[in-house]
């Protein structure tokens, strides 16, 4: 808040003066209204409106079904609750692999439509003219290097990636790259610490990691997996700050014990 409680919203550049002064930067996923408003009330500096919503909310197996009128419409109601935030946007599988001008309008189409800050998008060298064509319209692009889940049918399994030299040289050079082109912040997804650590050191922009140390400029998690809603994923990675689905099922089940007893509704709880 400043002086006059007006909230001081999170931009690009704050994130940046947060790396310069070494002030770690917290992003926690969100799809949905009610789970935004509370996540930005608890002083959240970046809120990434995933395509794990295709996991977590829709319930498919990748992230690769989810399109980007469902992106809009979670990422709509997502800006509705947030006053501080940044929000970041995920650009859907398909909606910018195929050529830069389709990779413009979908990045439009999310900014006009829900009001975002800005897109991400998975990859380095091989989607360059996109990530150019959307930075040139004015359009804040957040990388994404190391386990890039939209090409899951190409790596064959989720562990660890850039565990060899080769790969680990080829992210730390479309690191530099996706700084160079403009883009604000890059999340670099379960690789080494030590690596994370090396190409976060060689940048200006901060990164943000998942599985990937605490030698990165910020921390994501998915909200789901964090708040123990989601039980059955459960990498060496993953922090959880609460057992959800289990409370989430006891009060359900309480609430059922309560209609079948006629317990629910009493007097007070009646006109
Ligand atoms: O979709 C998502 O939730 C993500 C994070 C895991 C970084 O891309």
């Amino acid at each position: 808040m400043s002086t006059q409680g007006e909230v001081r919203k999170i931009t690009t550049h704050t994130l940046q003066e947060m790396k310069r002064h070494g002030e770690p930067i917290a992003m926690l996923t969100a799809y949905d209204f009610s789970m935004a408003k509370i996540i930005d009330a608890a002083g959240m500096d970046v809120i990434l409106v995933g395509d794990s919503a295709s996991n977590v909310m829709a319930g498919h197996e990748t992230t690769l079904p989810i399109t980007l009128d469902e992106m809009i419409y979670h990422a709509a109601s997502v800006v509705r609750a947030v006053r501080r935030s940044l929000v970041v946007v995920d650009l859907p599988f398909g909606s910018y692999q195929g050529n830069s001008k389709e990779a413009l309008n979908s990045a439009i189409r999310i900014m006009k439509e829900t009001g975002a800050h800005a897109v991400k998008m998975e990859g380095g060298r091989e989607i360059r003219e996109a990530v150019e064509r959307i930075l040139s319209a004015g359009v804040p692009v957040m990388g994404h290097l190391g386990l890039t889940p939209q090409s899951i049918y190409k790596f064959g399994t989720y562990v660890v990636r850039a565990k060899e030299e080769a790969e680990a040289q080829r992210l730390r050079e479309d690191s530099q790259l996706l700084e160079r082109l403009g883009c604000f912040s890059i999340v670099l997804e379960k690789i080494p610490a030590a690596l994370a650590r090396e190409v976060s050191s060689g940048l200006k922009i901060p990164t943000i990691g998942i599985g990937a140390g605490n030698g990165t400029d910020g921390q994501v998690l998915v909200l789901h997996d964090m708040l123990g809603i989601n039980k059955d994923f459960n990498p060496r990675f993953l922090r959880r700050y609460m057992s959800l689905f289990d409370d989430i099922r006891k009060a359900t089940e309480h609430y059922i014990a309560d209609v079948k007893s006629k317990d629910f509704p009493n007097e007070q709880e009646q006109y």
